[in-house]
């Protein structure tokens, strides 16, 4: 018996190599118990002196195949003990030296497909870490901007708030100079906002205009009392410095870059245009006016006219719808007239929610 080493697998037992094996032994190996470890060992065959050369040959490559296919030469495993083959194969020593080549032909394949497994492995061991650290990092810059975007939402909220609370200070200070009441304000917001969504605004617009419209005389603080408060109709001269209030709102309120100060600038600016081209300041007409300023124009000419103020009474309801229709195409926008009497009912509804406290 020779023995070939360690390293032969179990599985080399199932090939069946040849028929010509000495000792009627028909397969690669046969396990046999060590005489002296009682380790299961494979048996090499030895070849008959009757089978010739190219038969032996063939079952070489047999044995060779065999070998490569089932992975015979493990990393670490001892190798064919080629000194002892040969001497168990001496009548076929010209042989031996083509099975020695071939064992290390074997041998050297074998380690280079180790090589590249290896390296295979590391290389996918390589991106696994990779693709784990680049989905830590995803994971980690997600978090990273939800977190941001929740400080964006927080600021925009407070900066939103900020807005709100500084344009009602501000409203109120107006108020208190033009002896206007403080439901004048909150109807004409309300209107607004009604029109807006009336006219298609989204939420969003219709929150703008019911934070922004507050502010459409916001220049009136800088007209000088005697003007503002006058009992009665105002000069030619001083009804021309009262239009300046719409320039002087525009100039307070524009040039920021947060939305409702910036639409509480147009409204001010535009709330005195009219449909035909006839307002104040600029005489635009038509769409050239903003929405929102033709919206606040005819939310603000409809609590006017029906509120008292110290330069005339209030009109009876009538009056002011009459006026309101008259006015459709010439002061006001047709489409936001339309829309106004098409829902009058919730437009009284505010009126009374918020009635002045004087009339
Ligand atoms: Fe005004
Ligand atoms: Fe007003």
């Amino acid at each position: 018996m020779v023995r070939i080493g360690m390293s032969f697998k179990r599985t080399a037992l199932r090939i069946d190599i040849s028929p010509n094996w000495q000792h009627g032994c028909n397969s690669i190996g046969e396990w046999f118990a060590d005489d002296t470890t009682g380790e299961s060992m494979p048996k090499i065959p030895v070849p008959d002196e009757n089978v010739q050369k190219e038969t032996l040959l063939s079952d070489i490559d047999k044995i060779l195949y065999a070998l490569s296919e089932f992975d015979w030469v493990s990393p670490g495993g001892s190798l064919p003990d080629i000194a002892g083959i040969s001497k168990a194969w001496h009548p076929f020593l010209n042989v031996i030296s083509t099975i020695k080549r071939d064992i290390d032909n074997l041998i050297v394949i074998r380690n280079q497909r180790l090589s590249e497994l290896s390296e295979c492995n590391i290389r996918e061991e390589t991106l696994q870490r990779q693709m784990t650290s680049t989905l830590i990092d995803s994971q980690r810059s997600h978090d990273i901007v939800e977190k941001e975007a929740q400080r964006n939402i927080t600021l925009s909220r407070l900066i939103v708030d900020t807005q709100k609370e500084t344009l009602f200070a501000l409203s109120e200070i107006i108020e208190t100079r033009s002896r206007e009441t403080a439901n004048h304000i909150r109807r004409v917001a309300e209107y607004s906002a009604l029109l807006g969504k009336l006219h298609g605004l989204n939420d969003r617009e219709q929150q703008y205009i019911l934070h922004a419209s507050p502010m459409h005389d916001a220049g009136k603080i800088a007209i000088p009392d005697a003007i503002l408060n006058k009992p009665g109709k105002l000069t030619d001269e001083e009804f021309e410095q009262m239009k300046e209030h719409s320039i002087i709102g525009w100039n307070m309120l524009h040039g920021g870059k947060q939305e409702i100060m910036a639409h509480a600038a147009i409204i001010a600016y535009q709330h005195h245009e009219k449909w035909n081209g006839r307002g104040y300041p600029n005489k635009l007409s038509g769409e050239a006016i903003h929405l929102y300023g033709r919206i606040v124009a005819l939310a603000d000419v409809f609590d006017a006219l029906g509120s008292d103020r110290c330069y005339k009474k209030a009109w009876p309801l009538e009056k002011v719808l009459d006026l309101i229709h008259k006015e459709s195409g010439e002061h006001f926008d047709p489409s936001l007239v339309e829309v106004f009497f098409n829902n009058l009912s919730e437009f009284l509804i505010i009126r009374e929610r918020y009635p002045d406290a004087l009339s």
